[in-house]
C-alpha cells in the first residue's frame, strides 16, 4: 500500500481500548504512544531518505527504530494497521507526493536540466514486488539469521551462502522481451516503479538485444535485477562541472545517480556516465538450480555481474569475505555499504519465501561508517546566498577516511538541540556517504563542569538583521535580501550565469571581488562598470577586463524569456520564466496581471503568482528594473531572439513515445517547440497526434486507440516540418 504523506496523522490514532487489568492501561497506553510517535518518526524518514535523498538518521538508527516497533506492533495486534511502516517498503515515487514546501524549493533551485514532472514517466506494476533486504549489523545477527534459515529449512544445515557487495545505488528492474529490453522499472513503491528505459539504455554495459547460444538460453520473456550506480570518479567530475557551474552538489553517488536516473534529457544522463551490476532474476524462467547459476548465466549473455562473489559454505567463510571487504572495497571504482547474503539453492529459496518487505533468503550486512571522535571547539554561523544560516560546528582537526577533518555541518537549529549540543564536547563524527562530514552523536559523561550549550543566533552575522523562521520549517534565515552581503552577491550570481544572461567572464569569484571593492551592489550596477576599474583589479588587465565590458554588453541581447529568469523573482525558475514570458510579451504587461490571471498560466500557483506581485509591489525592484530598462535590457518579445523555425505546429499537441533513430527524444521535443507546437507527457482528448517511435508504450496505445489520436512516424512528423 502507498502511504501518502498526508496521511500520517491517520496513523497516530491509536488508542488502546479494552485492557482486562486496570494496573496495565497506563503502559499499554504508553506503548500504543510509542508505536504512533515510531509510525511517525519512520514514516518521515521515509520519505527524508527516498524522497529528498536527505536522510537525518543513520541506517543503523532506523533500523534500530524499526525492530522497535515490529516487537511494539507484534504485542499489540489490536493496533495493526495496514500502513504502518513495517508493512511497507518505501517509496522513491516522488512527484505525485511532493510536499508544500518541497515543491517550493524545487522551484528556487530548478535545476539546469530538466526533471521529470511526474507525468514524463510511465508507471509500470512489477511483475514481482521489488523488495529491500533486512539489514544486521555483527556477527550475532548473521548467526541468528542463519537459525531461522534452518528452522525455515525444517532443520536442515547445509546451504550454501553466495556472498556478494552492497552496491550503494539504485535497483532497477530489467525487462527482456525476444531478447531485446523493452523496460526499466525504478524500484517506486515496491508494488510499481518508473520505467526509466530511455536512461538505461544509456549505460554501455546494458546489453539492449542479447544472444544466447542456443534458443533455450534466452528466453521469451525475463527480467533481471540489479544497481544503477555512479562510479566515483564520474561522480567527482559531475560534482566539479556543478561547482564551476555554481549549481548544488550531490551529497553523494547515490543521489546523484537517483537524480540523473529521473532526467529527460538523455544526452545529459549519458554525459554523466551511469554503470550498472545485475544480482537477481527472478521468476522461473531462467532454469538453473542455484542463484549463482543464474548470475553466471546471466554473465554469459553479456550482463555485467560483479566479479566479487564467491560461495560460502560456514560462517566463518562468511564473515572472512565481509572482514575483507570492509576495507578492500575502499579501492573499489563504484559505492558499496555492505555486503549482501543469499540462501544459493533456488529449491531452498522457495521453501524460506518472503515476507512482506525483505525475502527470508536474504539479508544484508551493513558496513559501519567510518567515525572518529574528536571536540568542538566552537560553532559558525553561515549565510548563504539565499539567506538561509546554517550552523557549522568548528572541530579539533581528526583524520576520517583519508582526508583532515575539521568542519561539521550541523544542519539546524533543531539537531544542534537533538544533541544537546555544549562548546568544547567530545562529539563523534562521521563520513558516511557524505562529503560533508556530520556530528553523530556526543558523549555527554566526557562533558566538562560548566560547559556552555551552544545556542543559536538571533541576528543575521552578516547584516545584524533579526533572523525569522517560517512556520513549519527547520531552517532560521536572514529575511534583509537587497542589503545583506551574501545575498546580495547570491542575486548577482544568479543574473550572471549560463541560463540566465549568461555573462561570459564573470563567476562566483570575480563577483565577490568586484562586490567587495565596492563596484557592485546590485545587478543595476554591473552596466555601469567600466573597464578602467576591473583592469586594475588583482588578476585582471585591459584584455581581460575588456572581455567582461563585451560580455556585459552582449548581455543586453539575451531574450526577454531569461532576462526574466535572471532577475530572480523567489519561485520564477527558467521553466515558469519561459512560460510566463510566452503569454506576456513585456514586463509591463506581466507586472499588470492580477493573480487570477497569472494563475492561468501553467504551472503558476498560488504561491508563486503572488511572489510575482510581491517582486513589482517593491520599490527597490521597481527602481531596479527602470535602470536595467535604461541600460538596454529586453523587457519585452519582438521575437527576434526567439528560437522559432516555423510554424507548421501552431497550436497542436503532441506526445512522443518510443525510441527514435533519426533525432533523440530531447531533439524532438526541441523541434516541436521551434515549430510553435507543444510538447505533453501524456495522451488526452487535446492530443493533436502522437510521434511514436519503436517500442511504443502499451499504456499510451491503447490510450490513443480509445481516443482516436493518429500516430505519426518520425519520417512522416520530419515532412510535415520540411526536415527531411
Ligand atoms: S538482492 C529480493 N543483491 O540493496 C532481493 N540487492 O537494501 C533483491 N542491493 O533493494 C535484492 N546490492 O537495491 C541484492 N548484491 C545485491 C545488492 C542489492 C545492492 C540493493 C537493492 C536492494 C537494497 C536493499
Amino acid at each position: 500500500m502507498q502511504l501518502n504523506l498526508f496521511d500520517i496523522e491517520d496513523l497516530n490514532n491509536v488508542t488502546v481500548s479494552g485492557s482486562p487489568h486496570k494496573e496495565d492501561v497506563t503502559k499499554q497506553q504508553a506503548e500504543a504512544d510509542e508505536i504512533a510517535a515510531l509510525r511517525k518518526e519512520l514514516e518521515e524518514q521515509n520519505y527524508k531518505y527516498y524522497v529528498l535523498s536527505a536522510p537525518t538518521m543513520s541506517d543503523r538508527e532506523f533500523d534500530e527504530k524499526m525492530h522497535r516497533l515490529e516487537a511494539l506492533e507484534s504485542r499489540h495486534p489490536e493496533l495493526y494497521n495496514p500502513s504502518s511502516p513495517t508493512q511497507h517498503v518505501g517509496s522513491d515515487i516522488e512527484q505525485r507526493q511532493k510536499t508544500k514546501e518541497q515543491k517550493q524549493k524545487n522551484k528556487e533551485n530548478e535545476d539546469s536540466v530538466k526533471t521529470a514532472s511526474g507525468k514524463n514517466f510511465e508507471q509500470v506494476l512489477h511483475r514481482y514486488p521489488m523488495l529491500s533486504l533486512a539489514n544486521t549489523y555483527s556477527e550475532s545477527e548473521i548467526r541468528e539469521w542463519l537459525e531461522r534459515v534452518y528452522k525455515g529449512l525444517d532443520g536442515e544445515r547445509n546451504v550454501e551462502i553466495v556472498c556478494e557487495l552492497k552496491f550503494d545505488g539504485l535497483g532497477i528492474s530489467l525487462w527482456y522481451e525476444q531478447g531485446r529490453l523493452v523496460k526499466a522499472l525504478t524500484r517506486g513503491d515496491g508494488v510499481k516503479g518508473d520505467n526509466v528505459v530511455d536512461n538505461i539504455r544509456t549505460i554501455d554495459s546494458v546489453p539492449q538485444v542479447i544472444y544466447g547460444k542456443t534458443s533455450e538460453d534466452v528466453p521469451e520473456s525475463f527480467e533481471i535485477r540489479g544497481e544503477v550506480l555512479l562510479p566515483w570518479e564520474h561522480f567527482e567530475k559531475l560534482n566539479q562541472a556543478r561547482e564551476a557551474a555554481e549549481e548544488p552538489l550531490f551529497a553523494n553517488p547515490r543521489n546523484a545517480a537517483s537524480g540523473t536516473l529521473k532526467l529527460l534529457d538523455t544526452d545529459e544522463v549519458r554525459r554523466r556516465g551511469l554503470w550498472a551490476f545485475l544480482y537477481y532474476v527472478p521468476g522461473n524462467e531462467v532454469p538453473a538450480e542455484t542463484h549463482y547459476e543464474r548470475l553466471m548465466w546471466a554473465k554469459r549473455l553479456g550482463f555485467n555481474v560483479s566479479e566479487h562473489i564467491k560461495v560460502c559454505r560456514s560462517v566463518e567463510e562468511v564473515m572472512d569475505y565481509i572482514h575483507y571487504w570492509d576495507t578492500a572495497r575502499r579501492a573499489l571504482p563504484v559505492a558499496t555499504d555492505g555486503v549482501v547474503l543469499k540462501v544459493n539453492s533456488l529449491r531452498q529459496q522457495q521453501m524460506l519465501g518472503f515476507t512482506a518487505k525483505t525475502p527470508r533468503w536474504a539479508i544484508a550486512f551493513k558496513f559501519e561508517a567510518e567515525k572518529q571522535l574528536t571536540r568542538l571547539e566552537s560553532v559558525s554561523f553561515q549565510v548563504g546566498r539565499t539567506g538561509t544560516v546554517t550552523p557549522v560546528a568548528n572541530l579539533e582537526p581528526v583524520q576520517l577516511s583519508g582526508t583532515i577533518v575539521k568542519r561539521a555541518t550541523l544542519n539546524n537549529e533543531d539537531f544542534i538541540r537533538s544533541l544537546d549540543l555544549h562548546t568544547g564536547d567530545h562529539v563523534w563524527v562521521e563520513k558516511g556517504g557524505e562529503i560533508i562530514p556530520k556530528i553523530t552523536a556526543v558523549e555527554h559523561e566526557r562533558r566538562a563542569a560548566g560547559a556552555q550549550p551552544v545556542t543559536f543566533i538571533k541576528k543575521c552575522p552578516e547584516c545584524g538583521t533579526p533572523l525569522m523562521r517560517n512556520e513549519g520549517e527547520s531552517a532560521w534565515y536572514c529575511p534583509n535580501d537587497t542589503q545583506c552581503p551574501p545575498q546580495q552577491k547570491g542575486k548577482l550570481v544568479h543574473f550572471v550565469s549560463r541560463k540566465a544572461m549568461n555573462i561570459d567572464g564573470l563567476g562566483q569569484e570575480t563577483i565577490d571581488l568586484l562586490y567587495e571593492q565596492g563596484l557592485l551592489h546590485d545587478v543595476a550596477d554591473l552596466y555601469n562598470l567600466k573597464a578602467e576599474q576591473i583592469a586594475v583589479l588583482p588578476g585582471f588587465g585591459e584584455k581581460s577586463a575588456q572581455k567582461i565590458i563585451d560580455g556585459i554588453e552582449q548581455s543586453k541581447l539575451v531574450p526577454w524569456a531569461r532576462v526574466l529568469f535572471a532577475i530572480g523573482i523567489r519561485f520564477v525558475g527558467e521553466t515558469t520564466a519561459k512560460q510566463l514570458a510566452h503569454k506576456y510579451k513585456s514586463i509591463e504587461a506581466l507586472r499588470e496581471a492580477d493573480e487570477e490571471r497569472l494563475m492561468q498560466t501553467d504551472d503558476v500557483g498560488q504561491e508563486i503568482a503572488g511572489s510575482i506581485i510581491s517582486f513589482f509591489s517593491r520599490d527597490d525592484n521597481k527602481r531596479m528594473i527602470e535602470r536595467l530598462q535604461a541600460a538596454g535590457l529586453r523587457f519585452f518579445d519582438d521575437e527576434t531572439g526567439d528560437e522559432r523555425l516555423g510554424n507548421e505546429l501552431d497550436g497542436q499537441t503532441i506526445v512522443i513515445s518510443g525510441t527514435f533513430t533519426r533525432h533523440s527524444r530531447d531533439e524532438y521535443k526541441a523541434l516541436i517547440e521551434a515549430y510553435g507546437g507543444k510538447n505533453s507527457g501524456s495522451v488526452s482528448a487535446k492530443t493533436s497526434f502522437i510521434l511514436a517511435g519503436e517500442n511504443m508504450g502499451p499504456a499510451k496505445l491503447e490510450k490513443a486507440e480509445k481516443l482516436g489520436v493518429k500516430l505519426l512516424t518520425e519520417e512522416e512528423f520530419l515532412e510535415i516540418i520540411s526536415q527531411k
